[in-house]
């Protein structure tokens, strides 16, 4: 029996390459994902493999609540939160709106696949706060600094050829 170990070891390290360990390979997400606050976020994740898929699951990782589902049926946790397509279970991707500054953390995308253990994917959300105040005033420097400098310059240019006019300056250049 003892000469048997090493190929049974062999065996599950095989079947493990080709059946299991690499099976998060089977997913595509996306790991990083940015939004901005009261707008909206898509959390990709899809299966990219043949075999039929029993359940797709979203667990937030900060409450350890199960936020989404779609197996026969869907199980959605709020109203904002909605799978991106009506039907299908390959693109699990989903969308949330609106998204909050609170929501900022790790999400976990799950597959259940059958004839295979889970696989899953962590995607971490950060929510920013929601810019569209900035550009307005940055574009608003961007007429306020040049009206200011012109007329800075301008006003320089006044004094010089006041004081040229009087008299000052001529006297002091010679
Ligand atoms: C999806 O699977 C196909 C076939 O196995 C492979 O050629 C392709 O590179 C995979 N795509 C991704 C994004 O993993
Ligand atoms: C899944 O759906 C999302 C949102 O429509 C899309 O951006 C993404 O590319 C899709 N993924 C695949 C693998 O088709
Ligand atoms: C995830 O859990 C955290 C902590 O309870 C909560 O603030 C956040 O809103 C939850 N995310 C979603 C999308 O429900």
């Amino acid at each position: 029996m003892e000469s048997h170990q090493p190929w049974s070891a062999f065996l599950v390290l095989s079947l493990c390459a080709i059946h299991f360990c690499r099976g998060s390979d089977l997913i595509t997400a996306e790991k990083d994902v940015s939004a901005f606050d009261g707008k909206t976020a898509v959390l990709k994740c899809s299966y990219n493999g043949s075999r039929d898929i029993n359940s797709v699951k979203w667990t937030n990782k900060s409450s350890n609540d199960l936020i989404a589902e779609r197996s026969r049926v869907d199980h959605l946790s709020a109203s904002r939160i909605k799978f991106v397509e009506s039907s299908g279970k390959t693109n699990g991707s989903i969308i949330i709106d609106p998204v909050h500054m609170w929501d900022t953390g790790t999400y976990k995308c799950g597959y259940d696949v059958q004839g295979r253990i889970p696989l899953e994917k962590f995607i971490t959300l950060n929510v920013k706060e929601d810019d569209t105040v900035k550009p307005d005033s940055t574009s608003l420097w961007k007429i306020v600094i040049p009206i200011v400098v012109i007329g800075l310059l301008l006003s320089i240019a006044g004094i010089v050829f006041f004081l040229y006019k009087k008299g000052h300056l001529r006297k002091a250049f010679r």
